[in-house]
């Protein structure tokens, strides 16, 4: 199976957690891409969605699912994301797709999060992924120094030959060289330096259920 057909696998296998008459919270990214043309075929079955993007909005939205703000929801029963990396506890890297920090906003206002990957996401120690990190563009080269001393070469992340700006007007740093073994005190550690936006390692809010992806089928994973 092409890596593809995995995706389009755990994008399907995600509609068994969504509730009858639910807002569902949505990530970003192609994994996410399936799930939501996959959504999209029980829509009238679903309230609608809280979206963790401009790029997943716009496919909700051109795909007929009503998308809330974030600000008009308590809280959500599921958040469906992909990730970068996970590993054996649900532990991820994530913002791939820039989109980590409304990703993290809309995973800590679920009750439950389901994370769909295929199998070459799932790593023994975080790292290997370049880790991005949303900065407020004038902390960026403090924050990239901030890295260098824990072994991490950061860089910024460029667009059309410029610097990327997130859909919160932030730019991203990406990190290679670090093996992330302590992810919770890792996070602790990051998000306490001046002008991060968001780290985007996600052990505070960590999968609760992964769906991965492989050859023999849809293993489902329990944190
Ligand atoms: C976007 C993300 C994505 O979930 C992550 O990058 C995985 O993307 P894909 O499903 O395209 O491999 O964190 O910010």
């Amino acid at each position: 199976m092409t890596q593809d057909e995995l995706k389009t696998l755990v994008g399907l296998a995600a509609l068994q957690y969504v509730e009858a008459n639910s807002i569902v919270g949505v990530g970003t990214g192609s994994t996410v891409n399936k799930f939501i043309d996959a959504l999209a075929t029980i829509k009238d079955r679903i309230a609608g969605a809280v979206s963790s993007s401009v790029a997943s909005t716009e496919r909700l939205q051109a795909l007929g699912i009503k998308v809330f703000d974030a600000t008009q929801v308590e809280e959500l029963a599921v958040y469906i994301d992909g990730a970068d990396e996970i590993d054996h506890a649900g532990y991820m890297i994530k913002g791939g797709g820039a989109a980590l920090t409304r990703e993290k906003i809309v995973a800590a206002q679920s009750r439950k999060f389901i994370c769909i990957a295929d199998e070459s996401k799932y790593v023994a120690t975080l790292g290997n992924f370049p880790l991005p990190v949303e900065v407020i563009p004038m902390a960026a080269l403090h924050i990239a120094r901030q890295f260098a001393v824990l072994g991490g070469m950061a860089t910024l992340r460029l667009k059309d030959g410029t610097s990327l700006v997130t859909d919160n007007g932030q730019h991203i740093l990406d990190v290679i060289g670090l093996k992330i073994t302590d992810p919770l005190a890792f996070e602790s550690q990051v998000n306490q330096w001046p002008g991060v936006v968001t780290v985007g390692v996600f052990a505070f809010q960590k999968a609760d259920v992964c769906l991965l992806g492989t050859a023999d089928g849809v293993k489902t994973l329990v944190f």
